[in-house]
């Protein structure tokens, strides 16, 4: 299994092969039928076992069952949840850094992988204003982020409050917009904190908004955290960062920006003054498997005092000291719930650095404009209604009349017959239409073929 035997080889040629044909798709089909899960059993069943198998065999079930039963998320015509579009680029390293078994948790282990990856962050962390000492790691997805930096803003709450009258037993509190991701409600029931949700007529957390409820609020003293969202993933609206930043301090409470879906606008110059204020976070969430165009999966987490994470994260253990025995080694373990760790950075850094920061801008920008163009269209047809004018790239729409089902039906059907992955949404209780823009190579026509089929 672990020397380089004729099997070696033989995976080594086939792997390889499928691989480069993978890279070599453009665009890359939607495909992901829904087969019936007997089908798929038919074609694994069998095949884990005591005894070993061809490894042509194996592939060969992959590529001719497993493959197919997925939709591709780095499709231009995926449009649904938030696609993914990895550069080819950042798909190369990312096998590359397989091959290499990079261990990232220690400066002792992988300085140069951590360096690289540090710099990537340190990028991130200039676009959004941050100070010098900021830093973090990346961590797998924006959950196990939005999760990490909460830790870290309840920890931080309660050695405020040491000292101060005992809580009696009261839970710690975030304010959180009616919009947060999903991702912060799951959080805050680990962390056993409640939340202080705030509603807005426009869904957008604004300062003012946040302010009132807090005042209105018989407890304030229990709020430990501010959670603002910098591209809610449904609408894509970025919140008054800025408001939301001077009542967080104004209260002494920690300002976390999740910003896992929208941060990416920070380097579009079309959209970066919606961030203002994002200089102001204590926390701060982007991931790159969106849309920075880097392979699943990959979120960069960034502390305004990375020294507050660490005293929150870091594990001891004996035979740990070693990697703690210079502290001015950045070990990206000690800022987030993890220890091994891929350098999962790496694939981004190489990419940036091949094709530099501009096409990156640029491939922003194209969603962001393909979302206004998708807007104008949908305003242009007397059956359909733009729910709102996009600020990013996610544009919100009806088909005036339809039930559920029609919906469903229509989504169906795109998918079947591989015009596009486009399932529906929700706004205010009501099922709507949802595009989801990112994929630089989605095209115009795509979103007008996707209209007709409203008709
Ligand atoms: C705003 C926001 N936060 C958090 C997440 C969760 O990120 P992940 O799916 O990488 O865990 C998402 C995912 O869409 C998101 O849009």
């Amino acid at each position: 299994m672990h020397s380089v035997d004729p099997t070696t080889e033989q995976m080594i040629r086939a792997v390889l092969a499928y691989a480069e044909n993978r890279l070599r798709l453009d665009p890359v089909p939607l495909d992901g039928g829904n087969p019936d899960q007997a089908v798929l059993d038919g074609a694994l069943t069998g095949l884990l076992g005591d005894e070993p198998h061809n490894p042509d065999q194996v592939l060969g079930a992959y590529t001719s069952v497993v493959a197919p039963a997925v939709i591709s998320a780095d499709s231009p015509r995926f449009l649904g949840f938030i696609p993914a579009a990895p550069t080819k680029a950042s798909l190369l390293f990312d096998m590359l850094v397989s091959c290499a078994s990079i261990q990232g948790i220690s400066w002792l282990e992988a300085a140069g992988a951590i360096r690289a990856e540090n710099l990537v962050l340190r990028l991130i962390a200039d676009r959004a204003g941050l100070p010098t000492q900021a830093g973090g790691c990346f961590v797998s997805g924006g959950s196990a982020a939005n999760l990490s930096a909460l830790v870290v803003a309840r920890e931080v709450a309660k050695r405020k409050a040491a000292g101060a009258a005992p809580p009696g037993g009261r839970r710690l509190r975030a304010v959180v917009s009616a919009d947060a991701h999903s991702s912060i409600t799951s959080t805050l029931r680990i962390l056993e904190m409640d939340a202080l949700i705030v509603t807005t007529g426009d869904h957008r957390l604004t300062g003012p908004a946040l302010r009132a409820a807090i005042e209105a609020d018989g407890d304030p003293a229990s709020l430990a955290v501010v959670v603002a969202t910098a591209g809610t993933t449904n609408a894509g609206i970025i919140d008054d960062l800025a408001g939301a930043a001077a009542v967080a301090r104004e209260h002494g409470l920690w300002f976390h920006v999740d910003g896992a879906y929208g941060g990416a606008g920070l380097f579009a110059p079309s959209v970066r003054r919606a961030y203002d204020g994002i200089e102001h976070a204590d926390s701060f969430v982007l991931d790159p498997h969106k849309w920075l165009f880097a392979p699943f999966d990959c979120a960069a987490l960034l502390y305004r005092d990375p020294a507050l994470a660490r005293s929150v994260h870091k594990q001891d253990a004996s035979y740990l000291d070693v990697i703690h025995s210079d502290p001015a080694q950045w070990n990206p373990t000690d800022y987030a719930y993890h220890l091994t760790r891929r350098a999962r950075g790496l694939p981004l850094w190489f990419s940036l650095s091949v094709h530099g920061v501009s096409a990156y801008t640029q491939a922003i920008e194209t969603a962001i404009r393909l979302a206004g163009r998708a807007a104008a269209e949908i305003g242009k047809r007397g059956y359909l209604e733009l729910i709102r004018e996009p600020d990013l790239g996610i544009v919100l729409f009806r088909r005036t009349g339809w039930t559920d089902a029609q919906y469903t039906d229509w989504a169906d059907g795109l998918l079947r017959d591989q015009v596009a992955f486009i399932p529906p949404s929700a706004w205010e209780g009501e099922t709507v239409a949802r595009f989801a823009f990112l994929h630089p190579h989605t095209s115009m026509d795509l979103v007008r073929e996707i209209l007709d089929r409203m008709g």
